[in-house]
């Protein structure tokens, strides 16, 4: 019985069984397109065991990669076998991305300690079972969702997080870059984004009922350099950087940064500041040609950044009140032909989905992007929809034919609490335990097979209005995101069910893995005195929608 997580499609024993030893005389025998997970190999296993793992294939005791087109065709670019014989160690990847995630299993067949930074038993010798894997990933949207917006995760955190995702064979980073609360990368065309946007003077503590303030300044920003650095440092692990910028509306500290973004004919713009407390702020982008002109020369330098096919544009949560009160916006209604301020809201993203598609890049948006479409106001067919208000609107998505990623609130929104009980930390939402996040299916059954096929896959979302540092993201993430990690990797069961028992009896040997990652999880029995939050108000809401 393995102890993968996630279960690969197939593991078996090769007789007789028996151990296939590492040493120091191991080599790498590394095939052409595998010499980036050959360093992985050398620089993570290698530094975690002490073995040299140089390159080298004049040996028997060598672990070959290869890129194999046969196994490509058999199980994907993202899949892979390994085979642990008598002989060589063989790792034989789809692509570099399959071998790349065969390297993340043949790390977790070493133990625990393969996931420490230096050995902590420099004589151990290290072996695994004699077994053949054969895997492959069932979506190809395998993500989690940062806000580094509302909390600042400074790059260290961005670094370690992708080795966490990589550990776990989830493949997108989507990258929640701007919000009322901060604006968090560098734009040279505009300084004060940061200067003025990626600060605020403090921070409500809990929920925005909650008295309580942090009466310190928060902030930070990524440098261009942070960026591409987080990019390469991403692609070096096969995972892709999706960066939102989020408009109309969650743009306060735009605005407050270029006050003639807001709307000027409305309120007194030059008043406001970056936003200090959480919920859905009524301070949203005027929808005049200057904004329109200013976001694409913002989005301009973010294409430059990311070479992601996807650009995340937000379109959630726009309150309307101001563009009802604004004669230049209804105005603009007008002029447009536009029915009401939902059709204005849909022209402004349509307008950046035609930008965004003439330059080859695909539109994503929160399922909002659905609404306030006038006949014929489509959008472009590779437009993309994040599904976060339940599965209805990637329902709808996917029957018009557009691709959906799935990432209900009520399923896999990570910031709500994962016990009933009292002690959790700043408890919002509802209560979604590890066996909830484990139970959840991207696909839904409404869907015809056609349909189905615009599901890329699903995304944990970790939104961090009370997650203020690292180890309260590893808290809400960990181990959920275990769970997470195998509903978007691993094949479904037929009939269907998935066996949880098993997933908690893997779930012993992972722990292990995420101490020695260093992770600040909660633990089975509820948090440490340490992780809860006496008296930080929280809004915990009852009576959770089933999990279907
Ligand atoms: C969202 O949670 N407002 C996308």
């Amino acid at each position: 019985m393995h102890e993968l997580i996630p279960s690969p499609r197939r593991v078996a024993d090769i007789p007789p069984s028996g151990l296939y030893v590492l040493d120091d005389e191991t080599l790498i025998e590394a095939g052409p397109g595998t010499e980036g997970v050959a360093r992985w190999l050398r620089t993570t296993v290698g530094a975690a065991t002490g073995l040299p793992l140089e390159p080298g294939g004049d040996s028997d005791n060598r672990i070959v990669l290869t890129v194999d087109p046969a196994v490509e065709r058999q199980l994907g670019p993202e899949g892979y076998r390994i085979v642990v014989d008598g002989y060589a160690l063989r790792i034989d990847g789809g692509s570099a991305a399959g071998l790349f995630w065969a390297a993340q299993t043949f790390r977790q067949m070493l133990g625990p300690e393969a996931f420490r930074r230096a050995p902590v038993n420099p004589r151990r010798e290290w072996t695994v079972p004699r077994v053949v894997v054969e895997d492959a990933p069932r979506f190809a949207w395998r993500g989690v969702l940062l806000d580094v917006a509302r909390h600042f995760m400074p790059k260290d955190g961005v670094l370690r997080y992708l080795d966490l995702l990589a550990a776990h064979k989830l493949n997108v980073l989507h990258l929640h870059l701007t919000d009322d609360q901060g604006w968090r990368v560098e734009i040279e065309r505009y300084p004060r984004l940061t200067e003025v946007g990626a600060w605020r003077a403090r921070t409500k503590v809990g929920h925005r009922a909650s008295p309580l303030w942090d009466e310190r300044p928060h902030g930070g920003y990524y440098t261009k350099d942070d960026i591409r650095e987080i990019v390469a440092y991403a692609a070096e692990r096969h995972i892709t950087v999706v960066p939102e910028i989020d408009v109309p509306g969650h743009s306060q500290a735009a605005i407050a940064a270029y006050p003639e973004l807001g709307n000027t004919d409305v309120i007194d713009t030059t008043a406001l500041s970056v936003w200090d407390t959480w919920g859905v702020n009524p301070n949203v982008l005027a929808p005049t040609d200057n904004t329109l002109a200013f976001y694409e020369n913002v989005l301009a330098e973010v294409l430059e950044l990311f070479p992601s096919p996807f650009v995340h544009i937000g379109g959630d949560e726009c309150p309307k009140e101001q563009w009802k009160a604004s004669p230049a916006a209804q105005a603009r209604t007008a002029a447009e032909g536009l029915a009401d301020e939902d059709e204005l809201q849909s022209w402004f993203i349509r307008h950046f989905d035609r930008w965004l598609a003439g330059r080859g890049r695909r539109l994503v948006g929160w399922d909002e992007i659905l609404e306030g479409r006038r006949p014929g106001g489509s959008l472009s067919p590779g437009a993309t929809v994040s599904s976060w208000r339940g599965f209805a609107g990637g329902i709808a998505a996917a029957r018009a034919g557009h691709d959906v990623v799935m990432c209900p609130e009520q399923q896999v929104y990570l910031d709500h609490r994962q016990a009933a009980g009292p002690d959790e930390p700043v408890p919002i939402g509802y209560v979604r335990t590890l066996e909830d996040v484990y139970r959840f299916e991207p696909v839904p059954p409404e869907l015809t097979q056609e349909q189905a096929a615009h599901v890329l896959g699903a995304q944990a979302n970790l939104w961090t209005e009370v997650m203020e540092t690292q180890q309260r993201v590893d808290y809400q993430a960990f181990p959920r995101l275990a769970a997470f990690a195998e509903t978007v990797w691993s094949a479904l069961p037929a009939p269907g069910r998935r066996d949880y028992a098993d997933f908690a009896r893997r779930m012993g040997a992972h722990y292990r893995r995420l101490d020695a990652l260093g992770v600040d999880y909660r633990p089975p029995g509820g948090p440490r005195p340490w992780q809860r939050r006496p008296g930080v108000l929280g809004r915990p809401i009852e009576g959770a929608p089933p999990i279907v």
